[in-house]
Parts: C-alpha cells; sequence; structure tokens
C-alpha cells in the first residue's frame, strides 16, 4: 500500500476543508502553529499545511519536507511568504470567490454607517418609536457623495461596480494607475482623500499599507468625510481615528477589521458615529464554503497535478518534476 502524502492542519479551520482532504490524505493536527507542538520526526513527514490563520517562519523550518502551503482567505498576511518563498514552498490563497460578499458587506455597512440603520432599529426594539416618535432624521446622506476606494483590486472593483448604482462619484488611488477602468485616479492617498468624502480602504497588510489612514489623511477627508475599512485594521491607525471621530475632524466611520482583532478599543466602542462589525465581511455559509474548497481544491492540483490553482504572486512555483506524483493514487 502506497502511503498517504501527509498534509499538517495547525489550529482551527472550516470543517469542510477538513472532509475534503481526509480520504485522500493523512491529516496531522495541531492546536496552534507550534513547532514544539510537532516532533522532528513527525514534522519530517509533512508535505504540505492547511491553514487558517498565522505560520511563521519558525513552524515552516520546521517542515524539511513542506512544498505548499494552502491559506483561507484572501489576506495570506499571516503566513510568512518570505521565508516560504526562499524555500521554493508554494503559497495559496482563495481570491475571488468572495469577492461579492465582501462587496456586498461594504455597501452594507456603508449604508449602516451614513444612515444610522442600526441604531434606527434599536430605537424600535426598545419601544422609543412608540414612546417618543420617529428615529431622527439621519445629518448624514449618500446623496451628492463621492466616493474613492484605496485599493482598486479584484474587491475594489466589485465595491466600485457596486457604488455605480448608488449613483455616487467613483476614484481611486493603487500604487499605479488602472488602464482598465474609467475612475479618476490620484497618485496618492492624501490626494485622494482629499478629492472625496467617502474613503473605503480594501488593501492587504504590507510593510507600505501600516498605519497609512492617519491623522493627516482623516484631515483631509474633512467634517463631512466617512471612513470604511473592510481591508485590515494594521492600514488605520485607531488611535487618530478616534480622535478625529471625537472632534468632528470627520463625521462617521464604518469598520469591519481592527487592529488587534478580537479586541475593540474602548475609544471607538463609546464612540456614537462609528459601525462597528465583528470581520464578517465574507462571513457567508456559502462563501466561507466556497473559499474552503478552494484551500482543498489547491491541495488536490498540487499533489495531483503539479501546479496550484491560486497561487500567491511571491510564489509562483509549480511542483518540481521527480516528485512522486503517483503517492495519492
Ligand atoms: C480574508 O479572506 O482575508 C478576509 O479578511 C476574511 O477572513
Amino acid at each position: 500500500m502506497v502511503a498517504k502524502t501527509r498534509l499538517l492542519v495547525p489550529g482551527t479551520i472550516r470543517d469542510r476543508v477538513l472532509d475534503r482532504l481526509k480520504d485522500a490524505f493523512d491529516v496531522v493536527r495541531i492546536e496552534r502553529a507550534d513547532p514544539a507542538l510537532l516532533a522532528r520526526s513527525e514534522a519530517a513527514s509533512i508535505s504540505g499545511v492547511a491553514v487558517s490563520g498565522g505560520l511563521g517562519a519558525a513552524m515552516i523550518e520546521h517542515l524539511p519536507s513542506l512544498e505548499i502551503i494552502a491559506s483561507f482567505g484572501v489576506g495570506y498576511d499571516g503566513v510568512d511568504v518570505a521565508a516560504a518563498a526562499a524555500r521554493g514552498i508554494a503559497v495559496t490563497n482563495t481570491p475571488d470567490v468572495l469577492n461579492d460578499e465582501v462587496a456586498d458587506t461594504t455597501i452594507g455597512l456603508l449604508l449602516n454607517t451614513v444612515r444610522r440603520l442600526p441604531q434606527a432599529e434599536a430605537w424600535l426594539r426598545e419601544g422609543r418609536w412608540v414612546r417618543e416618535g420617529a428615529f431622527p432624521l439621519t445629518p448624514l446622506s449618500l446623496r451628492g457623495r463621492k466616493a474613492g476606494i484605496y485599493g482598486l483590486g479584484r474587491i475594489g472593483m466589485a465595491i466600485a461596480e457596486r457604488l455605480k448604482g448608488f449613483g455616487v462619484g467613483i476614484a481611486y488611488h493603487t500604487r499605479r494607475p488602472r488602464e482598465d477602468v474609467p475612475f479618476a485616479y490620484y497618485p496618492s492617498l492624501a490626494e485622494l482623500a482629499e478629492a472625496v468624502d467617502i474613503l473605503i480602504a480594501i488593501v492587504p497588510k504590507t510593510a507600505e499599507t501600516h498605519r497609512t489612514i492617519d491623522a493627516h489623511i482623516l484631515r483631509a477627508l474633512g467634517p463631512n468625510g466617512v471612513l470604511i475599512n473592510v481591508g485590515r485594521g494594521w492600514t488605520v491607525d485607531e488611535g487618530a481615528l478616534a480622535e478625529t471621530l471625537g472632534d468632528g475632524v470627520i463625521a462617521a466611520a464604518g469598520l469591519d477589521v481592527f487592529y488587534d482583532e478580537p479586541n475593540v478599543p474602548q475609544a471607538l466602542l463609546d464612540l456614537p458615529n462609528v459601525s462597528l462589525l465583528p470581520h464578517v465581511a465574507s462571513a457567508s455559509v456559502a462563501t466561507r464554503d466556497a473559499m474552503a474548497d478552494l484551500v482543498a481544491d489547491n491541495l488536490f492540483a498540487w499533489f495531483e497535478r503539479g501546479a496550484a490553482l491560486t497561487p500567491v504572486p511571491e510564489t509562483p512555483f509549480v511542483r518540481k518534476a521527480g516528485n512522486d506524483l503517483e503517492s495519492l493514487r
């Protein structure tokens, strides 16, 4: 009998990933990605990893036969890609299958923030409509606004497509202008913030995006300004945001992501003009199932056909010739 390829799953991952993998692979589970939890002899037999969350350089180094890391989520900032790339290990993420869900949630969060819909529902549920009458008119509206998208990748484009239907102007900032879009391009984030009154951040967590939305950018957005963040909390200086929201430097914010999840700064929780969600932009059963399937499909594609389906740009590797492609049969 040919031994099955061994995969490591550190920490928790959607059950669907495990269900898809369990017959074809020998799946080893450990509580978290910690080398101390996996004996050297066992570590040596691991060829692939499926992970939701973090996989650091020490864990990667602990796995001498590792060929592929299939990461759950479009953002793969939890995986030390540089360490993987240096060893020729492929890393995959789950792009595209979540674009529409995240874009839908972004629009919902924008409307919640501007029209205060969660507060209006609470007003009804608390009996205040009966006792006190109509919910106060919202000072803010989407009408007549211009939205700036910070990060016009695949999800940013899906957000822009939806925004078109709301009749708001659309502009964007990315490192380089895109030739395939009709939206106004601003070469810097500050210029974009100056030009719009809704700023929607959908950029990945990288060295270049760290706390780029700071007091300066928020001041540029202005007193009618609304910040929406559905990318990573890493991108926002949360202290400056709480201060500017409190002082009326900007009007409101809607956040699905935070710097130190699941911890949300008390200063933000205390503010009435911020709408907060617990990182749910892609969190429907259907979309998370599609993401789980893509994690599994990448592993099948790698071990059965020699190339991953959705490798990240830093690791465009194919499986090395000479590896035993028969081992699953
Ligand atoms: C992602 O896929 O990166 C989203 O943030 C959901 O986790």
